[in-house]
């Protein structure tokens, strides 16, 4: 909460919400340090070792997923079959993204938005709701075009 007349925020209750990281902190924090190495420095084509490292945590990714260098998939998110993650996107938490969508480089999807199927995300696009089948999408904040 901010208050009006420090203007910054009170830090002194905060607590991260319980089961707000899907998995034990401990697990969470082994996820991190995997994602900052092998998985974030995997050599470009690897596609199969980060569909492997991100399943091993649970991450429901479906068959031929691209997920390409640098991106990074939060927790509890589902990516259906086919879909292509560009360099550097990143997907926050709870994100669902339907079969052959697009998510363009250094985009990023906000918590909880859901993407239909066919959908094509414009790079560094920033999407904080939820996209229909076979739109496009671009800019932020994002616009369909
Ligand atoms: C969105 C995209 C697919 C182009 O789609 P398109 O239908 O050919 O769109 P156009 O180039 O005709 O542009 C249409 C409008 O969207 C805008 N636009 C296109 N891409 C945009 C982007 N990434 N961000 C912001 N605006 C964008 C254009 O300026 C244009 O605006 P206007 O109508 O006001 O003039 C492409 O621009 C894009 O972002 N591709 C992703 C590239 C990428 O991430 N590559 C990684 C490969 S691994």
């Amino acid at each position: 909460m901010v208050n009006k007349k420090q203007q910054y925020q009170d830090l002194s209750k905060f607590n991260v919400p319980k089961g707000f990281r899907g998995k034990s902190k401990f697990i969470v924090q082994i996820w991190w340090i995997i994602e900052k190495t092998l998985f974030a420095m995997s050599p470009q084509f690897f596609y199969g070792w980060r569909r492997f490292l991100l399943r091993s945590f649970g991450a429901k990714i479906g068959k031929n997923v691209i997920l390409n260098t640098a991106c990074i998939i939060e927790h509890e998110c589902e990516i259906s079959d086919s879909v292509h993650i560009a360099p550097g996107a990143v997907l926050a938490g709870n994100v669902f993204v339907g079969e052959r969508s697009f998510i363009g480089a250094n985009s990023v999807v906000m918590q909880g938005v859901k993407i239909g199927k066919d959908v094509i995300i414009g790079a560094g696009s920033v999407v904080i709701s939820d996209v229909p089948d076979g739109k496009k999408i671009v800019g932020n904040p994002s616009r369909f075009i």
